[in-house]
């Protein structure tokens, strides 16, 4: 079954105005509020945003009623003042984040108000996050959408580590020349991590933004992924779809027949050419009138037999580019009608207003030629809508090849909006184009889009983020509430041969940039020598670091030690059961190390230099040497330098790594390469194994952090108490939040006993 989803978008569905008759509900208008409405008829979902009008401008009562009302329709409002919505929806995200993301200029006096404008998305989204944190739990599916909300991902996340986030953007990822321009850039990228799932339009747009992450983020970036310590977030490209059921069938409803009538009779006789826009720098209407005009300059024959309708939506009207380029286009519109027009035919039919979605289509069904090419847009849901209105598969579609839909969208006239004489061009094919190729291609096109829609988008979305990252489990990982450890430790306390398995770095260490550092504090090894000594009890450190390391901090403990993920291990069989030798007592270790792996170690001959060659291309990093593995370290090296050089490591290691039978993970800032007889898990079985010799184990404790200790986890009966420490997709029973909440439960078991 789909889960339920909290919605969370800047603008709800539907939006509020004062009249003179009191407060209008009205749907809103823009591709996500258009296209995601289909959506959230399902009654289990919620969608919370803002409902379009200052809150300053509502009295306490109305505001009620807003509630009240959109209640309704399971929408959720967010109320912000005109100052907020000056700062955070004018400001921060219109004058900056739009046009950087769609790779136009900004106004200098906009970036200087950057930081007062940021202060204020910052605390919005953070206002956003009160209401989602009230309408949602742990176990929420939460879809936060588009570049008003950027910030809200991480701040969700801090609070529900276990809900599943997921991230779209609906406007294009800009290159990252242009991105970085914005001085909190790798701000919003934190922001937009936190989630589980990053979508885009494009492949394009998700490209842009790994290159972004790779370039101002310290965390690893591997196709398709971005890797924070144990936190996975994916990036998929999901092209959005229309509702095409609501455009193909519109013409069945006997308002919109009317209204086609209508329009019939207005523009008889004429070649209909339609422009549907919201009134935006990006959509390039200048370049598309000067377009139309020098149409009618080189093709006089065609002046009176065509006319374009222009239907202007008004948006952000308090934002000075948009009041500026309202007056240019009127004034070219004015322009045009002078030069072409006479007593009876009128170039343009200029109209500045907002109308419903199904009026938008009785004009689709009577337009010959769609003429939609913006600068620069996300998707652009107008061209597939027009396609979907045109029932007898006919009309032809002009379409700006920098529009996300143009990627799908193959048999349109493609264009470039920069090019005037392209466009030109294209409006001269489009009203001579022979009847059977337009058919040909709408009927193509027809065939897309009415099988990618928009609900196939949502479903391929959610069914990506509830999906577990390949190779993980899906078993239920619950919290370590105190009531689950108090489980914890009645079971070893009932436990006649209880086993403990620990990893050292994320476990019994904090991660520190110099690993060297991580050194035992002396309370951990209080508890580890406390603890080695209840009788009974086997235990063993498991850890990918070398011998050395594990011999310099642990070696004194009379206890199993595992070094490089289980290539080599020491006093497999130290300890004695207190039955044999009495209550406590310890026989002297056997300090041998003891190699668990038969790969022949010739691999490292081969395998150093390639990587030693590398780390000497990429300034910062280093190699380490371990007696059965390798460690490519890059943690202090440029991301970008890092990112490209693993890459094409890893494909040259390829061959090696199927050659020699080797495993290589890409971890923590790290590409290691090891035998792939040994891991984790195969440890533990063994010890497992050795230990189940003397008297049955009856209790296992497994404390892990990374990606190497879900192999101990996988192996482990599912009795086992397996604890994940911090975030992250594991096969672990239980979650610990950090290495402060493992050592308390650590402290608490050994005073058992
Ligand atoms: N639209 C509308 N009323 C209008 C004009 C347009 O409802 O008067 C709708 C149109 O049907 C489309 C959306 O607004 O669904 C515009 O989406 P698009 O992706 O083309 O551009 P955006 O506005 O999101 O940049
Ligand atoms: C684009 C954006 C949406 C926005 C819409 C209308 O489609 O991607 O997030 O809602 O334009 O703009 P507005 O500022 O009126 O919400």
């Amino acid at each position: 079954m789909t889960p339920s989803v909290v919605i969370v978008s800047n603008r709800l569905p539907i939006s509020i105005k004062r009249t003179d008759h009191g407060l209008e509900f009205y749907p809103s208008v823009g591709g996500l509020a258009t296209g995601l409405a289909a959506y959230v008829n399902d009654k289990r979902n919620k969608w919370i945003g803002w409902p379009g009008i200052a809150s300053d401008d509502l009295t306490k009562s109305e505001r009620e009623e807003i509630t009240l009302e959109l209640r309704k329709s399971n929408c959720y409002p967010v109320f912000l003042t005109q100052k907020q919505l000056d700062d955070y929806y004018s400001g921060y995200s219109n004058s900056i984040l739009w046009p950087v993301f769609h790779d136009l200029e900004v106004r200098p006096d906009a970036l200087e108000q950057h930081d007062k404008w940021w202060k204020a998305y910052k605390s919005v989204n953070s206002a956003f996050a009160g209401v989602v944190l009230a309408l949602s739990d742990n176990n929420s599916t939460i879809w936060v959408h588009d570049y008003q909300l950027m910030s809200l991902p991480l701040m969700l996340r801090a609070v529900r580590p276990r809900a599943k986030i997921g991230f779209f953007l609906h406007i294009p990822f800009p290159s990252l020349k242009h991105f970085k321009q914005i001085p909190s850039a790798k701000r919003l990228l934190d922001g937009i991590l936190g989630c589980d799932l990053v979508g885009m339009h494009t492949k394009r747009y998700t490209d842009n933004f790994l290159k972004a992450c790779t370039d101002l983020t310290r965390d690893l970036v591997a196709p398709g992924q971005v890797i924070q310590g144990t936190h996975i977030t994916r990036v998929t490209d999901f092209p959005m779809g229309i509702d095409y059921e609501r455009f193909s069938k519109a013409r069945e409803l006997s308002a919109v027949k009317k209204e086609y009538r209508k329009h019939q009779r207005k523009y008889k006789g004429l070649r209909v050419i339609l422009t549907v826009d919201r009134l935006d720098p990006t959509k390039g209407l200048v370049e598309r009138l000067e377009a139309y005009q020098e149409f009618l300059r080189q093709n006089k024959p065609i002046r009176g037999k065509v006319i374009m309708v222009m239907l202007a939506v008004p948006s952000r009207t308090e934002i000075i580019e948009y009041k500026e380029l309202k007056d240019h286009v009127e004034q070219l519109v004015a322009d045009i009608t002078k030069e072409f027009g006479t007593k009876t035919w009128q170039p343009i039919d200029y109209m500045y207003t907002t109308i419903p979605v199904e009026s938008v289509t009785a004009l689709y069904q009577v337009a010959d030629v769609a003429f939609i090419t913006p600068i620069r847009d996300g998707m652009n849901l107008v061209a597939k809508e027009y396609i979907a209105s045109r029932p007898r598969r006919d009309g032809v579609l002009i379409l700006s090849s920098t529009a996300g839909a143009a990627q799908e969208l193959t048999d349109a006239l493609i264009v470039n909006p920069k090019k005037q004489e392209s466009m030109v061009d294209a409006l001269y094919k489009a009203v001579k184009m022979p009847k059977r190729e337009l058919r040909e291609r709408v009927t193509n096109m027809h065939a897309h889009i009415s099988t990618h829609t928009v609900q196939s988008w949502a479903k391929t979305f959610m069914g990506t983020l509830q999906k577990p990252l390949p190779g993980s489990a899906a078993r239920t990982t619950r919290s370590l509430t105190r009531d689950r450890q108090q489980d914890v430790i009645d079971g070893l306390r009932r436990a006649r041969h209880p086993a403990i398995f620990l990893d050292y770095d994320g476990v019994l260490a904090p991660h520190i940039i110099n690993p060297a550092k991580a050194v035992p504090t002396k309370t951990v090894m209080a508890v580890l020598e406390k603890m080695s000594h209840i009788p009974n009890l086997d235990m063993a450190i498991i850890s990918g670091r070398s011998k050395d390391d594990l011999m310099a901090w642990l070696g004194d403990l009379p206890i199993p030690l595992v070094a490089e993920h289980g290539a080599c291990i020491r006093g497999e069989s130290v300890k004695p059961s207190a039955k044999s030798k009495g209550r406590g007592a310890v026989t002297p270790l056997n300090l041998a190390w003891k190699r668990l792996t038969k790969t022949s170690p010739q691999w490292q001959f081969d395998v150093e230099p390639i990587l030693e060659k590398y780390a000497a291309n990429t300034p910062g990093s280093h190699v380490e040497a371990k007696d059965y593995s390798l460690v490519w370290h890059f943690r202090g090296a440029s991301p970008y330098y890092a990112q490209k050089n693993l890459v094409i490591l890893r494909r040259i290691l390829k061959r090696h790594i199927a050659s020699y039978g080797l495993e290589m993970h890409t971890g923590d800032k790290i590409l290691e390469i090891k035998p792939s007889d040994v891991n984790k898990g195969v440890a533990v079985e063994r010890l497992l194994n050795e230990w189940n010799k003397k008297s049955p184990v009856d209790f296992i404790l497994c404390l892990g952090d990374d990606y190497t200790d879900e192999d101990m986890f996988e192996v482990l009966p599912t009795n086992a108490y397996t604890i994940k420490v911090g975030r992250g997709p594991t096969a672990a029973r239980l979650r610990a939040k950090s290495v402060d909440e493992t050592h308390n439960l650590l402290k608490k078991l050994v005073r058992l006993r």
